[in-house]
């Protein structure tokens, strides 16, 4: 009963400690559209925060970086390189993907974990890799994925992590046993 009280406190700790930055980061020019849904830790550049936008109904899972400057010529050369990173609207950007300077990602697309984009992503694509590099269409890839699924049980919200028993565990175990599984 305490436990959950502390960890909801804390919870609710930390939302409101990632608001307050947020806010920050949005009266320093950050473009962040409607609904987007930013999981759990982040960062978008904050010393250029102005230069970046993201569009309408994007996801940004964990540890994405957003890195709108390049201090690698200020030594030598006296001045860092700058550049604009607008991700259009209705775009997964995958755990832990980097996304540097200059860089467009069309509405959309969907971009692999681990990815390094140092290029634009055109509209409806998805790219992956470091350098990260379009593997297919976000259409043609949903198809795949949904035609797949069509063998394969989708587990229900009954199977999340707080409801889960030994048998749904292994039910789910089964299910991926050698291949992927579903879970809404
Ligand atoms: C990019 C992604 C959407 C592709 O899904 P997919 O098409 O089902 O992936 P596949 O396993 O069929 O891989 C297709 C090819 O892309 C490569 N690939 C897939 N994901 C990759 C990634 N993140 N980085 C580099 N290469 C990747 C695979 O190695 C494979 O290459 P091959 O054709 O040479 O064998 C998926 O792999 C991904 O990274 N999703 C994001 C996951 C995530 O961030 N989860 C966070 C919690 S929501």
């Amino acid at each position: 009963m305490l436990y959950s009280f502390i960890n909801k406190l804390r919870r609710d700790v930390l939302k409101r400690k990632k608001e307050v930055y947020l806010d920050r980061l949005v009266q320093r020019g950050l473009k962040l559209g409607k609904n987007v849904e930013i999981i759990d830790t982040f960062f978008f550049d904050p010393s250029h925060c102005f230069l970046i936008t993201i569009g309408d109904n994007t996801t940004i899972c964990p540890n994405v970086r957003l890195i709108a400057h390049d201090a690698s010529t200020k030594k030598s050369l006296g001045y860092t390189k700058i550049g604009k990173i607008t991700i259009g609207e209705n775009c997964f950007i995958g755990d832990s993907a980097t996304i540097l300077l200059n860089v467009t990602i069309g509405a959309n697309s969907i971009i692999g974990a681990g990815s390094v984009v140092t290029k634009p992503v055109p509209p409806s694509s998805v790219a992956a890799g470091n350098p990260a590099v379009v593997i297919s269409g976000t259409d043609r890839y949903l198809k795949k994925i949904s035609e797949y699924r069509k063998s394969k049980k989708v587990f229900s919200k009954d199977y999340y992590i707080e409801k889960l028993d030994e048998k749904k565990r292994s039910e789910i175990l089964e299910s991926v046993a050698d291949t992927i599984g579903f879970i809404v």
